[in-house]
Formats: C-alpha cells, sequence, structure tokens
C-alpha cells in the first residue's frame, strides 16, 4: 500500500520551486488508497492554499486533518483548508490544542496559540476529537497522544509560555504529537514541531508499536530553539537508532540541520515546500 507525503507548508522554497510560497510553519498531506489527512495547516493558509494545486493536491479531497499541536505556524490555515473542504471533517489532536500561549523573546511577547475559537471552527465544519492518548486514526495511521517526558537532556524551548490566570508560565506543551505510519519496512513518524523532544517521541512509538524499526523521521525536531547538548544527546542517539531517512523541516533550522547532515550524511533529506516522499 503506497503512502505519498508532500509537504506544502515550510519555511523554505527550494530553488526548483517556481512560484510556490513559504511560510513559517508546517503542513504535510498524506494519501493512501483508502485516506487522505492533512497534517497540521501552516501559519495562515495562504501558502498552503495558493501550493497545495501546484503540487497536485486537491485539499478539499482530505477526509481528515490532523494538529500536531495548537501553535499557529501550525493552526492558522484551519479556517482555510474548513473552506476548501465545505463539509463536516473530523480534526483530531490533544485536548489542549485551545491552549492561550505565547512566546517571548527579550521583552518581545507574542501570542501563539490557535488563532480561532473552538465555536467558529465547528461553525465551519471542524468535528473535534480531541484525546491525549496514542490511537489509530484509520487503518496503519496513529497518534503518538501525549509524549511522556524521560530524557533529561530534552529541556525543550524555554522562550515558550502559557498564560494562567494572567501570569506567564512556561509551556509544557503536553498536547505536542506525532503522526505514526506503518509501512512494508517498519514506520515512518511524522513530526510537528516535536516540542516533547525527538528522542522521547521515539522511545513513545518503540514502547506503544514494539519491534517494528522506525525507518523515517520527517517534519520539524525544534533542535533549532534547543541547547547545543540537547543536539549532542540527540545524535547520540540517533546513530544507535540508525534511522534510515532524516527529513528535516520547519524548526529543525538550519545550524541544526547541517550539524545533522554532517553525522548522517545521505540519510538526511532537507525537506521544503513540494518535497514529496513515496512510502511502500
Ligand atoms: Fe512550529
Ligand atoms: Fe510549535
Amino acid at each position: 500500500m503506497t503512502t505519498t507525503l508532500t509537504i506544502l507548508v515550510e519555511n523554505t522554497v527550494p530553488a526548483k520551486g517556481d512560484g510556490l510560497y513559504a511560510e513559517h510553519g508546517f503542513a504535510l498531506f498524506l494519501e493512501r488508497p483508502e485516506i487522505r489527512i492533512l497534517f497540521d495547516t501552516g501559519p495562515a493558509g495562504v501558502a498552503m492554499l495558493h501550493n497545495a494545486p501546484r503540487l497536485g493536491v486537491n485539499l478539499g479531497t482530505a477526509d481528515a486533518i490532523v494538529l500536531s499541536h495548537g501553535h499557529m505556524d501550525h493552526t492558522g490555515g484551519l479556517a482555510g483548508v474548513l473552506r476548501a473542504v465545505g463539509k463536516p471533517i473530523p480534526v483530531y489532536g490533544h485536548p489542549a490544542i485551545f491552549t492561550d500561549r505565547y512566546g517571548k523573546r527579550g521583552n518581545d511577547l507574542r501570542y501563539g496559540g490557535l488563532p480561532y475559537k473552538r465555536e467558529a471552527l465547528e461553525g465551519m465544519g471542524a468535528v473535534f476529537d480531541l484525546s491525549p492518548e496514542f490511537r489509530q486514526i484509520a487503518p496503519g495511521v496513529h497518534l503518538t497522544g501525549e509524549i511522556p517526558r524521560r530524557r533529561a537532556f530534552e529541556t525543550g524551548d524555554a522562550h515558550l509560555y502559557v498564560k494562567q490566570n494572567g501570569e506567564l508560565r512556561k509551556d509544557p506543551l503536553q498536547d505536542d504529537q506525532s503522526m505514526v505510519l506503518e509501512t512494508a519496512d517498519g514506520l515512518a513518524l511524522i513530526l510537528g514541531c516535536c516540542h516533547a523532544g525527538l528522542i522521547n517521541t521515539i522511545d513513545h512509538v518503540r514502547a506503544k508499536l514494539p519491534g517494528k524499526p522506525i525507518h523515517t523521521v520527517i517534519g520539524g525536531t525544534h533542535m533549532g530553539f534547543a541547547p547545543p547538548e540537547q543536539l549532542r544527546e540527540t545524535i547520540a542517539v540517533l546513530r544507535d537508532l540508525s534511522v534510515k531517512r532524516l527529513g528535516l523541516s520547519h524548526c529543525t533550522g538550519l545550524v541544526a540541520g547541517a550539524q545533522l547532515a554532517r553525522e548522517f550524511g545521505d540519510a538526511v533529506a532537507f525537506c521544503n515546500v513540494g518535497y514529496s516522499l513515496a512510502l511502500d
């Protein structure tokens, strides 16, 4: 059963990406014979709606939408895609996707959460299916649910906050989750931002789907916002896991991406707008 993955929104457009738009964010379209899933929506819908037809993707055919977490750069295109679909559609995520959240760098405080009210999205056709659990949403397609934070070196991004009772607190980002595909060779892991930590996420997937090697990881790793020790430790664990394809996108960042490419050579692909991958 072939699965096709196409990146619709990412921070960068490649040299051959004439006419495609880049936006800071992530959206990926998954097509299998029996289901089509939009994984994240980018920040505003502009790039997603522009790029999709140019990449041979008809968003109107989506059967489901997955939100990896509530950050705006992954959810801001939701209204646009709901309009494109034009009928009720399941939207999978964690119950905390509607958290009131911010990014703070110095004195610069910006709202970074889901930019729509739940009721407004439901009025446009979103049928929310929210759960913190690991679960199968289609044959061979799983969501990790909430990821236990067990690796001490995965400390996360210190610039991300939630507002509770008017006070800013460090955002635990418990809604961060990834999608797992069963393929002929094992598992492919699709990340949004992977705020939970790449190795925490891999640990969780291995515990839930034991005995199946993870051959592909694709998406945002948030390494660009992690301390250097985290990248070092992550590389050490990845070496032992022998992942065959490391598709780096979005919040991986150029510096961390370059370090990963030096370490893992041909296994690394820089997955920008228009990157497409077929998996058996
Ligand atoms: Fe992101
Ligand atoms: Fe994020």
